[in-house]
């Protein structure tokens, strides 16, 4: 039989294929990194807490280093120095995020903030955010909130004083608090089994939780889509369409509150306003260069309720976790305490500039467990040059934080937690400072950061001025387990519990 010269062409085209590619990427410097496998890529290197192993791939690597999630080139930034060159020198390259199922499924088809891509539609959200709902003047204006929940977080552990006191769900029951009361105007939830209302706590806790998880899981469908997206093994795209279904029931609930109210209460002034009805006179403002449907400010107002909610509380909780391994370190911010405040009062927003202990705490444990471990993912928008190395344009950058916080090259015995290396260093967390940047840094740093460290500065000053904290009976220093598990962020395996001692008089605890 004759075969055609049409298909010897192809087959010798398919044969030279590799030969080609090797020529090609000889010219290519792409950044060091291990040997990818077909089809998987880099995969079968990730262990349960991807952070941890790119931190260990990145000893042998070094601070640039590539891999292959599936077919995707991926680079780890795990240094200060690489940090700075990828948010600072290359951030409008890397200011992209990529498209990924959990975008497109827990996200309302990439309308949250989160996971937008860049553009003018992401920047008129982030103005709004800084210029409007979160401005200095606007944080003020919140103190009121902030502080009548530290004190309602105060009296539910003086309730349970002597007993253990399981401090995550009490934590993001305070976040949850303030972002609902802030974002949605009030609780849209009850804590209690006989106040009837839309949502339970538990379940909310729950939801939210469910949502963090699925939003920092690597996703094989996202990798390798023709794998991903006919098997869903991982059993992960289900349970994105179900917890976005719960919360798309829930913000339609409270949207439709809000607006069956809005006509009465059209008088009000801004100072009295929150932010879904700033949100819903948008719907109809001429001069927005970008239009907003209802989906995106239902998206928006769930960024805002999930974004500080966990995020803040796990930071606390860290911290919390950090100081009962390391009771001398308590002490010492009893001391600060005593000191500054004295015990005839609780802390206020007021007092946070004069305790540098406390402050110094704060960071050592951002540093040491940061939350976004490798912050978010970014996505280069064009091919580029970085420290002579070719980066592909659609490559992921992911800045390992992890790694930023145990370079001994910056801190020294990183293990250590030891808030006194803070102490007279102008080491700040506002994304300045490369060698800590819990927000990140950028164009795609966290909008939010100064309503953040209000909100974990007051707790956790009144946490420690309040309370003198054990570990409970049973458990001991040593046993003590800080494991983690991975999402978008990295919380504490086993929730913390902590035994409470009140340390001041009496009536302060009274309502
Ligand atoms: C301790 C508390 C918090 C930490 C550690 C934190 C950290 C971060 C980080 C690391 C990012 C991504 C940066 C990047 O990808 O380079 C981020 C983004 C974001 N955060 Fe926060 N955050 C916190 C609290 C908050 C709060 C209170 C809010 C809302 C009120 C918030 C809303 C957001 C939003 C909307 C984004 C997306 C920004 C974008 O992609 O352009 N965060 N946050």
């Amino acid at each position: 039989m004759e075969v055609p010269p049409w298909a010897i062409f192809s087959l010798a085209c398919l044969a030279a294929l590799p030969f080609l590619f090797k020529i090609f990427s000889r010219h290519r410097n792409h950044p060091p990194g291990p040997k990818p496998w077909p089809v998987i890529g880099n995969f079968h290197l990730l262990g349960p807490l991807p952070h941890h192993s790119l931190h260990k791939l990145s000893q042998k690597y070094g601070p640039i280093m590539q891999l292959s999630f599936g077919s995707v080139p991926v680079v780890v930034a795990s240094s200060s120095e690489a940090a700075k060159l990828f948010l600072k020198t290359y951030d409008h390259v890397f200011a992209n995020r990529p498209q990924t199922a959990a975008g497109r499924l827990t996200g309302n088809n990439h309308a949250s903030v989160i996971w937008a891509p860049y553009g003018p539609s992401l920047r008129q959200w982030r103005k709004i955010l800084q210029s409007e709902l979160f401005s200095l003047k606007r944080i003020e204006a919140y103190e009121y909130i902030r502080m009548e929940e530290v004190r309602a977080l105060m009296l539910r552990i003086y309730a349970s004083f002597g007993k253990p006191v399981p401090l995550r769900r009490q934590l993001s029951c305070f976040t949850l608090s303030i972002m609902s009361r802030v974002v949605l105007g009030k609780k849209y939830f009850s804590d209690s089994k006989d106040v009837k209302s839309i949502i339970q706590l538990e379940e909310f806790q729950e939801m939210i939780e469910e949502f963090i998880l699925l939003n920092g899981v690597f996703y094989i469908g996202d990798w390798i889509p023709w794998l991903g997206n006919f098997l869903d093994f991982q059993g992960y795209v289900k349970r994105m369409k179900v917890v976005n279904e719960k919360f798309n029931r829930y913000f339609d609930y409270v949207f439709e509150d809000h607006m069956s109210k809005k006509e009465a209460e059209k008088e009000r002034d801004f100072e009295g306003r929150n932010i879904v009805d700033f949100l819903l006179e948008l719907l109809d403002d001429p001069s927005l260069e970008v239009k907003l449907t209802y989906d995106k400010l239902k998206t928006f107002a769930q960024d805002l309720l999930i974004g500080g909610t966990e995020t803040t509380a796990s930071t606390v909780e860290w911290a919390m976790s950090e100081l009962l391994k390391n009771p001398h370190v308590m002490e010492k911010a009893s001391e600060e305490l005593d000191r500054v405040i004295g015990r005839e009062r609780w802390v206020e927003e007021k007092d946070i500039p004069r305790l540098a202990y406390i402050d110094a705490i704060m960071k050592e444990a951002m540093r040491k467990r940061p939350v976004a471990s490798t912050l978010g993912m970014h996505e280069a928008l064009e091919d580029c040059k970085v420290e002579g190395y070719d980066i592909k344009r659609g490559t992921i950058l992911l800045v390992n934080l992890w790694s930023l916080g145990r370079d001994d090259r910056v801190w020294e015995n990183p293990e250590e937690f030891r808030p006194e290396r803070f102490l007279g260093k102008a080491i700040d967390v506002r994304g300045q400072t490369f060698e800590l940047l819990p927000f990140g840094s950028g164009r795609r740093m966290c909008p939010s950061y100064n309503f953040a460290l209000r909100m974990i500065m007051c707790c956790l000053a009144n946490l420690l001025h309040g309370f003198k904290w054990e570990l409970p009976a049973e458990h001991n220093v040593e046993d003590m387990s800080l494991e983690e598990t991975y999402g978008i962020s990295t919380t504490r395996k086993f929730p913390l519990v902590g035994v409470p001692k009140p340390r001041l008089p009496f009536h302060l605890y009274q309502q």
